[in-house]
């Protein structure tokens, strides 16, 4: 089985050939990435702090012909011999969203191929399937730019949300609190960075929802709080920059390691079958070493595995979008996706789960 899969929701344009060949064992899944070619905007958004729509949209446009190309040129893979092309039909951007979906209903049309229309939250959710082999069910956190959620995945097409966050999303509080201290875009590898050289101790900022027995997160409180300490202090030094950065890092690992001790603990109970249940990490914020550092002391005393794919494929990539098209085909679950999908800015995993507070009429922010 070889998919091609196409990615467009956000900032990176990215195509990825990935193979399942059918062994003696089916149960044994062995899929090989054939190319997974990831093309990054940052550059274009840096000025403005933050992704521009309208520019991803028409970036997007500009580099997906090419990214798809060099996608099946590097797979060794003509579209003759792929199988269905899966794209991210939401959520995300529209714009992005429909700039990809329509290249891939093109190609589907053209070729002669089905189309499977992805949820981009679960090319994330499977990812850990694709790396390390996993079996249902495992707990996955995601903590992107975008999205901030606990979730059980149960199978294929087969997720409860857990938690969610009810104002914005954790690598969101990354980028506002940099933009805030006059750190570059993106903001949490820089955070991270001046973190490094600062004082966690020196303010004392809130650790939202720690203790609550509601699972989900917050963090505008935690910015607000990290606003008035640095106008209170203004002009900043660096050593105030670092140490603000390394005192916000250690509130959010302390907080998301509350949050999700939590969450450990209701699947511990769901699943009391598990030997050896796992905790599986992805998105843009997984790369954050002190939040990775609390999450694997955590796993290690609840005896959970901790599992996080390398961050090329944690962070947005066209190869979770082709193997969920593949877990989908091999499911059976392909078809209910026509060549007549409409792109869906908000795309809930999870439809049974009731909507975030604060959310709005289309469903959660993030
Ligand atoms: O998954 P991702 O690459 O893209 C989407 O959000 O779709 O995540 C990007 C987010 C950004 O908010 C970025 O600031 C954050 O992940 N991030 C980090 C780190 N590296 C990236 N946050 C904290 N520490 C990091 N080292
Ligand atoms: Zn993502």
């Amino acid at each position: 089985m070889r998919v091609l899969g196409i990615e467009t929701s956000c900032d990176e344009t990215a195509a990825s050939v990935v193979a399942l060949d059918g062994g003696s064992a089916p149960e044994i899944l062995s899929p090989k990435i054939l190319s997974n070619v990831v093309l990054s905007q940052i550059e274009e958004h840096a000025a403005f702090g933050g992704v521009v729509p309208e520019i991803a949209a028409r970036a997007h446009v500009e580099a997906l012909d090419g990214i798809v190309e060099a996608a099946l040129a590097d797979s060794s893979v003509s579209l003759d011999e792929v199988d269905a092309i899966a794209a991210t039909a939401g959520p995300g951007l529209v714009g992005g969203l429909i700039v990809g979906l329509m290249t891939a209903k093109a190609i589907a049309a053209a070729a002669n191929k089905p189309l499977i229309a992805i949820n981009h939250l679960e090319g994330h959710a499977l990812t850990a399937r694709l790396t390390d082999g996993l079996d249902f069910p495992y707990l996955l956190l995601l903590v992107s730019g975008g999205h901030t959620q606990i979730v059980a995945v149960r199978g294929v097409g087969d997720y409860q949300r857990w938690a969610t966050t009810i104002d914005d999303a954790l690598g969101e509080a990354f980028d506002k609190t940099a933009k805030m201290l006059g750190l570059p875009y993106p903001g949490g590898p820089n955070v991270e960075k001046a973190a490094a050289k600062g004082d966690a101790s020196r303010f004392a900022f809130p650790r939202p929802m720690k203790g609550s027995a509601q699972p989900d997160f917050s963090f505008s409180g935690l910015k607000t709080a990290v606003r008035q300490a640095a106008t209170a202090i203004a002009p900043l030094s660096d050593q105030d920059v670092a140490d603000i950065c390394a005192s916000f890092q250690a509130a959010v690992a302390d907080a998301l390691g509350d949050r999700v001790g939590r969450a450990l603990a209701r699947f511990r109970q769901e699943f009391p079958d598990q030997a050896k249940p796992a905790l599986v990490v992805a998105g843009g914020v997984a790369a954050n070493r002190t939040i990775k550092a609390t999450l694997e002391a955590l796993c290690a005393q609840t005896g959970f595995a901790f599992v996080a794919p390398p961050q090329k494929l944690c962070t947005d990539n066209a190869a979770m979008i082709a193997w969920a098209g593949i877990e989908r085909l091999r499911a059976g679950i392909a078809d209910e996706n026509s060549a007549d999908f409409v792109p869906r800015s908000r795309w809930p995993l999870d439809s049974v789960s009731a909507p975030m507070v604060g959310s709005g009429r289309r469903g959660a922010k993030a």
